[in-house]
């Protein structure tokens, strides 16, 4: 599986495992020095398992800002220390995410790489998690403005 990832990253020519393949847009300034601390990781499933300390908080960072979450939302923590415990995958929305990195990749790889759209900017030619979810950790149900309104400008 991560290596399509790979491949898809190489293909529009983004740094190794772009995280933007995943998140969309630039990814947010990161890793405070503390971080790059972290043990490698050892229960990853979908990323590279060799990706980078900084790449990986990077894209965990990506889904807090995207989701509006803490890392707490997906990792939990550890009931004597009560620090997040990365690892684990005790918290039931760490395997959605899973879920939802995987159809991420497939909705950008499979689907939208099919739509010929030569002025798309890159960034509106695929989805991100915050296309979808818009800072919020379950997305809004779209209500359609009534009628009367001026429709919205495509
Ligand atoms: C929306 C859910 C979500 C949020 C929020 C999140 N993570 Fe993660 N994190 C994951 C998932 C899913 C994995 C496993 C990825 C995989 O299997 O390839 C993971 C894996 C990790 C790992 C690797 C653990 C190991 O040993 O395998 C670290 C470290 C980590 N996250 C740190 C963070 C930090 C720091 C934050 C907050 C800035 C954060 N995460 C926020 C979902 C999340
Ligand atoms: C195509 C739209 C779409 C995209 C893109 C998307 N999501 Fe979701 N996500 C949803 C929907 C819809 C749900 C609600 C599913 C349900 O409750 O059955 C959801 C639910 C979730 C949940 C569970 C929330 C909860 O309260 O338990 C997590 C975690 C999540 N998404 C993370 C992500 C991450 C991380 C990404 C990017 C890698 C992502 N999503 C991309 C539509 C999307």
């Amino acid at each position: 599986m991560f290596r399509t990832f790979v491949m898809a990253a190489a293909i529009i020519t983004l740094p190794v495992l772009s995280p933007s393949v995943l998140l969309g847009q630039q990814a947010p300034p990161s890793t405070q020095g503390q971080h790059r601390t972290l043990p490698r990781p050892t229960n990853l499933q979908v990323l590279p398992k060799d990706i980078s300390t900084e790449d990986l908080l990077k894209v965990m960072h990506g889904f807090t800002q995207q989701l509006g979450v803490r890392c707490t939302f997906c990792h939990a923590e550890d009931a004597t220390t009560h620090h997040p415990d990365f690892a684990s995958d005790a918290k039931p929305q760490k395997n959605s995410a899973r879920i939802m990195m995987r159809m991420t990749h497939e909705i950008n790889t499979k689907y939208l790489a099919q739509i010929q759209d030569p002025d798309a900017m890159p960034e509106m030619k695929t989805v991100s998690c915050g296309t979808c979810h818009r800072g919020h950790s379950m997305p809004e149900i779209f209500t359609p403005p009534e009628q009367h309104e001026a429709p919205a400008k495509s």
